[in-house]
C-alpha cells in the first residue's frame, strides 16, 4: 500500500483546523464546538472552544448502545495472582456508574480532583472513568513512588479523596499502599477527606475509622439499589487528568490534559497510527500510572472501540520470559506497544526467542516501541523473533500521543533503524540551534514544536502557569521545546539522541536527577552531591550519585552511601532504581561552579569528551574516573 502519510501531513498543513474538524466527527459532542481552533485562548489557543462532551460516555456508553455492550472492553490478566477476568463494555459501564455513585455520595463534583494510587487492576481503569463521568479531573499515582511522592501530589492537586488498592504486587513481594499513603497524609497539608480502598486478598489494610471507605462494599450498596448516574457534560477544554511528571525540581510538573482535544487526537491515531480498527485486541503493556498507560491501556483502545488488555506482571519472570507471547496469544491481542527495555529484559532470558514457538501468534501484526531510544539491536532482535514490524515512535507526557512516528494505517514508510520516522499531522518538528536559529540537515540541536501544539498536547501545568511558559514557551519563542535533542535527515526522518535537561530514562521510566539530588543533599554528612545517569544494557540508564562527605566525618563512606540509597528509595520510591551512590574527595566543575555532569556521564560512557575550557580543576575528572573504575562503572568501549 502506498502511504498517504504526506497527502495528509500537507492537509493537515494547509488547514489544520479543518483536518482536526474532520477527525472529530467520530467523537459524541453534547454541542459543538464554535471555535475548532480559539487562538486568542489559552497559552497557545485552544482546540474545541466552546464544545461540551463526556469522555465517559465516549469510552463507554456509546459503544454500549452502538451494539458492543457483549464485547470485552477489558481482559485483566495476573500472571502475578493468578486471575483473569473479562469485562465487557455493558459489564464495564455497570462497575463504573457503581463507582460513580460512591464518588457522588462523597461530594465528588466537576472539577473536584481525585488521587487514584492503583496498581494494575481493572478498578484502576473504572476509577479513571468514574471520574471522568462526574467531571472530577483525576491524578493517578505510579505504585512504585514512594509516600513523599505522593504527599507532593496531594498538596499540588488538593484532592477532595483518594482511591486507592489495598497492595501492589511485585514479583518478589508484596507492596502495601495504605502505610504510604498514611505517611503522604501525615506529611501533606493539604488532607483528603477519605480514602476509598479496594482490598486485595493478597494483603488488606486495616481502615483508618472515620476516612477510610471499603470500596468493594460501597460499590454493591449502589448496585444494588441500581443508582444510575449519568455522564456529566463538561467543556471540551476542562481538564479530564492530571498526571505528575518529572522536571528539572523536586517538585513535579502537573501536566493536565483537556477532554475534547485529547478524545480526538487518541482516537484518530488508533487507526492511522497503530492501524487497528474498532473490535480489536490491543494491548499496551505499561502501568496505568504513566502516560503510555493513560492513553493506550484506557482511553484510546475504549474511546475506539477496542478491546484493552489489563496486565498485572512482568515480561519476565511472571513466569518467565514467555508471558508476552502468552497473553498476545490467548487473548488475540492485534498490536503490542510496550517500552524497548521490556523486550531486552526478554532478551536476555530467552535469546534465541525459543518461548515464541510455543504459542500460536498468527493473529499478531505489529510491535510498537516508544518512552525511550528504541536501540537497533533490541528492533532487529524483536523482528526477526517475531516476525512483524517493529515500528519506534517518540513522545512525551506532555503530548499524550505520538509527535513522530510511522503511521501504519497510512500506509508504513520505509524504517530507518534508530529513527522513530516522522512528525505526525499537528506537528512541524524543527530543530534550532541554542540561539534559537534552525541548523542545517542533520545537524544535532534542540528539538521543538513550532506552536500550536495539536489536540491533546497539554494546554497548561496545574497551578504552574508561569511555570509552564518558563519550562516549555520561553527559551525558543513560538516554539514548544520538547527538552530532547537529536537531528532531522535528508527524507525528514528524526532522530532523537538525548534529553538536553536533567532526565533520565531509567527501564522507560522518566526520572529526574534533579529531585534525587534533592533528597541526597538531606544526609547530614553529604556536603554536596552529582547525580547523573549512564548507560546500562538492560534499563537503558541507571542513576549513579557522587557523594562529597563533610569533612571530618565518622562514619565510614560504604555506611554513608548505604544511607543515601536507602533515603532515595524512601523518599522517590523503588522505581528510581537508585542503587548506586559513589564517595568521591571533589566534583568536576566550571569555575563558575557549574558542576560537570555531562562530563562525568561521557566518561562513565566511555564517550569521546573534551576537557572543558572553564574547568576548575581538570585533575577532578581523574578521581572521577578512578572511582567509577574502581566500581566497574566505566563502559567497555
Ligand atoms: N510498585 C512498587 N514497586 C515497583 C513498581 C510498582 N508498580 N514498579 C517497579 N517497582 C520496583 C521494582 O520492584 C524494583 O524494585 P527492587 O529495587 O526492589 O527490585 C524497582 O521498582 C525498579 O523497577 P524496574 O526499574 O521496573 O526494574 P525491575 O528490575 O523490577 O524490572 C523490567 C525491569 C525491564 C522488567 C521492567 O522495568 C519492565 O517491565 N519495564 C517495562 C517498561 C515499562 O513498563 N515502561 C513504562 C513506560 S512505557
Ligand atoms: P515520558 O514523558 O515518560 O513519556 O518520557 C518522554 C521522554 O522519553 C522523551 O522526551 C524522550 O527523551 C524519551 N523518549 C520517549 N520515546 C522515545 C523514543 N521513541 N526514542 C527516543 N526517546 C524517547
Amino acid at each position: 500500500m502506498t502511504s498517504t502519510y504526506h497527502k495528509l501531513y500537507k492537509d493537515w498543513q494547509t488547514d489544520p483546523a479543518a483536518f482536526w474538524a474532520e477527525a472529530a466527527k467520530a467523537i459524541d459532542w453534547y454541542t459543538p464546538a464554535t471555535q475548532v481552533y480559539a487562538e486568542d485562548q489559552g497559552a497557545y489557543g485552544r482546540w474545541f472552544a466552546g464544545a461540551t462532551t463526556n469522555t465517559c460516555h465516549n469510552c463507554v456508553d456509546r459503544h454500549v448502545a452502538n451494539g458492543r455492550a457483549d464485547q470485552p472492553a477489558i481482559i485483566y490478566d495476573s500472571p502475578v495472582t493468578g486471575n483473569k477476568q473479562t469485562y465487557t463494555y455493558a459489564e464495564l459501564l455497570v462497575e463504573i456508574k457503581a463507582l460513580a455513585a460512591v464518588l457522588q455520595d462523597l461530594g465528588v463534583v466537576k472539577g473536584d480532583r481525585v488521587i487514584i494510587y492503583m496498581p494494575m487492576i481493572a478498578e484502576s481503569v473504572i476509577a479513571m472513568l468514574a471520574c471522568a463521568r462526574l467531571g472530577a479531573i483525576h491524578s493517578v499515582v505510579f505504585g512504585g513512588f514512594a509516600g513523599n511522592e505522593l504527599a507532593t501530589r496531594l498538596d499540588d492537586a488538593s484532592p477532595k479523596l483518594i482511591i486507592a488498592a489495598s497492595c501492589g504486587l511485585e514479583p518478589n513481594r508484596i507492596v502495601p499502599y495504605k502505610p504510604m499513603i498514611d505517611e503522604a497524609i501525615d506529611i501533606a497539608t493539604h488532607k483528603p477527606q477519605h480514602c476509598l480502598m479496594f482490598q486485595r486478598s493478597q494483603h488488606t489494610a486495616e481502615l483508618t475509622e472515620g476516612r477510610d471507605i471499603d470500596m468493594a462494599a460501597a460499590m454493591q450498596a449502589a448496585r444494588d439499589a441500581s443508582v444510575d448516574i449519568p455522564c456529566v457534560p463538561v467543556e471540551a477544554t476542562d481538564p479530564l487528568y492530571i498526571l505528575y511528571t518529572s522536571g528539572t525540581t523536586g517538585q513535579p510538573k502537573g501536566v493536565v490534559r483537556d477532554n475534547g482535544g485529547h478524545m480526538v487526537a487518541l482516537n484518530w491515531s488508533m487507526k492511522a497510527i497503530y492501524d487497528i480498527d474498532p473490535g480489536e485486541v490491543f494491548w499496551a503493556a505499561s502501568d496505568v500510572g504513566w502516560v503510555v498507560g493513560h492513553s493506550y491501556i484506557v482511553y484510546a483502545p475504549l474511546l475506539h472501540g477496542n478491546t484493552t488488555i489489563v496486565f498485572e506482571g512482568k515480561p519476565i519472570g511472571t513466569p518467565d520470559a514467555g508471558t508476552f507471547w502468552r497473553v498476545i496469544s490467548e487473548h488475540n491481542v492485534a498490536s503490542l506497544f510496550t517500552a524497548p527495555t521490556a523486550f531486552r529484559a526478554i532478551k536476555k532470558e530467552d535469546p534465541k526467542g525459543e518461548l515464541v514457538g510455543k504459542y500460536d501468534l498468527s493473529n499478531f501484526r505489529s510491535l510498537f516501541l516508544a518512552g525511550e531510544r528504541a536501540d537497533p539491536d533490541t528492533i532487529e532482535w524483536a523482528r526477526a523473533t517475531l516476525g512483524v514490524p517493529v515500528i519506534d515512535h517518540w513522545w512525551q507526557t506532555e503530548t499524550g500521543w505520538t509527535i513522530a512516528g510511522n503511521p501504519v494505517g497510512l500506509g508504513m514508510l520505509p524504517i530507518k533503524l534508530g529513527s522513530p520516522t516522522v512528525a505526525m499531522p499537528g506537528y512541524d518538528i524543527q530543530v534550532l540551534d541554542d540561539e534559537g536559529h534552525p541548523v542545517e540537515t542533520g545537524t544535532l540541536g534542540n528539538i521543538v514544536v513550532k506552536l500550536p501544539l495539536p489536540p491533546s498536547c497539554l494546554p497548561t501545568l496545574w497551578n504552574a502557569e508561569k511555570r509552564f511558559h518558563e519550562a516549555y514557551l520561553e527559551e525558543f519563542p513560538g516554539y514548544y521545546k520538547t527538552a530532547d535533542a537529536g537531528y532531522i535527515d535528508e527524507d525528514g526522518y528524526l532522530f532523537i539522541m538525548s534529553r538536553t535537561d536533567d532526565i533520565i530514562n531509567v527501564a522507560g521510566h522518566r526520572l529526574s536527577t534533579g529531585a534525587m539530588e534533592e533528597v541526597i543533599a538531606y544526609h547530614p554528612e553529604v556536603a554536596e552531591c552529582a547525580v547523573i545517569g549512564i548507560a546500562d544494557d538492560l534499563k537503558g540508564q541507571i542513576p549513579v550519585g557522587f557523594l562529597v562527605l563533610n569533612s571530618g566525618v565518622e562514619r565510614s563512606e560504604a555506611d554513608i552511601e548505604k544511607d543515601v540509597i536507602k533515603l532515595v528509595r524512601d523518599q522517590i520510591g523503588p522505581v528510581a532504581a537508585f542503587k548506586l551512590a559513589l564517595s568521591v574527595p571533589r566534583l568536576p566543575k566550571t569555575r563558575s561552579g557549574k558542576i560537570l555532569r555531562g562530563t562525568m556521564q561521557k566518561i562513565a560512557d566511555a564517550e569521546a569528551w573534551k576537557m572543558p575550557a572553564t574547568i576548575d580543576d581538570p585533575a577532578i575528572l581523574d578521581e572521577i574516573t578512578s572511582a567509577l573504575s574502581a566500581r566497574n562503572l566505566v563502559r567497555k568501549s
